[in-house]
């Protein structure tokens, strides 16, 4: 079934779906269309999917509403992290692999920025998706970071991954850092990713990748009116603008999308399930020729 097929399909139905068919196409809708997203049109083919009596269906529903990664979850015993933490990083996770492998884009390495327990990153190298990682952070004494990087040494990663500590607001030394760690990877294609960077964080770690031409996968946080975002308009535009969006994220958002756009860059969004976060929208940005 085509798209506009499976929208006039679950306008009509109610559930229980009984047909293997239907329910693998709207099952492979949801693989198309962001299974994390929550639109009504979502909701509902996941509730006919909940109540349907196909396993694979329920199996496919239950992995995304909190997708949970047997490697992961042995690699982690004993290590007593907060749940919603393994969640959060599982989640991104989930979504920017997503997203690159559909694209086709083979990652070499990672550099995760504000990467805090280091649990994304764990994840890339456990799930050999990519070669190396480099962690990120103004603090790298957090106890779960700690835990984290003593578990990857212990299953012999510790030649896999960097843990650089660097605050990122010092503009000509991270840039410096990015530089050396491209030229270390000779023509292997690497990715920015950072999940959570707060406030205009999160502006600096996009400049950063059109900087360098890399693409990223930031889920931006703690967005404020007025903050410097990264924004195509002058001052006296913004803050007419501002005045039509009712949430501060989504205008700040919005105003790093165009920016980036005019950029050059080729902009796909993606959730992060609300259940498990509230600041879950994944901006990524692959760089075109023109960027
Ligand atoms: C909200 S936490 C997110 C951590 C992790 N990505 C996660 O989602 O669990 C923000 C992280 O950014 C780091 N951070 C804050 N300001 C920074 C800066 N100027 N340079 C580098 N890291 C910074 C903090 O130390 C912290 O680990």
């Amino acid at each position: 079934m085509v798209s506009h097929a499976i929208l006039q399909y679950v306008s009509k139905v109610d559930c229980p779906v009984s047909g293997a068919y239907a329910r693998e196409q709207l099952t492979a809708w949801l693989k198309e269309n962001d299974p994390f997203l929550e639109t009504k049109v979502h909701r509902k083919i996941k509730k006919i999917l909940a109540s349907s009596s196909g396993k694979n269906a329920r199996r496919f529903l239950q992995h995304f509403s909190s997708p949970s990664f047997d490697s992961l979850d042995a690699c982690l015993e004993g290590l007593s992290l907060a749940q919603k933490e393994v969640h959060e990083a599982s989640c991104f996770y989930t979504q920017v692999t997503r997203v690159f492998t559909h694209r086709q884009y083979s990652v070499a390495f990672v550099i995760d920025i504000c990467a805090g327990n280091g649990l994304n990153g764990m994840l890339w190298l456990l799930s050999g998706a990519a070669q190396h990682v480099y962690f990120i952070d103004k603090n790298i004494e957090t106890a779960s970071g700690y835990k984290v990087r003593k578990r990857l040494d212990a299953l012999g990663y510790a030649s896999s991954y960097s843990y650089l500590c660097q605050d990122i607001t010092h503009q000509e030394s991270t840039i410096q850092e990015l530089e050396a760690i491209q030229k270390n990877h000779h023509n292997g294609t690497g990715i920015i990713t950072a999940m959570h960077a707060c406030g205009t964080l999160t502006d600096k770690i996009m400049l950063y990748a059109h900087h360098t031409h890399m693409p990223f996968a930031v889920v931006p946080c703690c967005q404020k009116r007025g903050m410097g975002s990264l924004s195509p308009f002058s001052e006296q535009q913004n803050a007419v603008f501002a005045g039509y969006f009712t949430s501060e994220s989504d205008y700040v958002d919005t105003l790093r999308v165009v920016a980036l756009v005019q950029r050059g860059y080729d902009i796909q969004l993606c959730a992060l399930p609300s259940a498990v976060t509230l600041k879950n929208r994944v901006i990524i940005g692959f760089p075109t020729k023109n960027n």
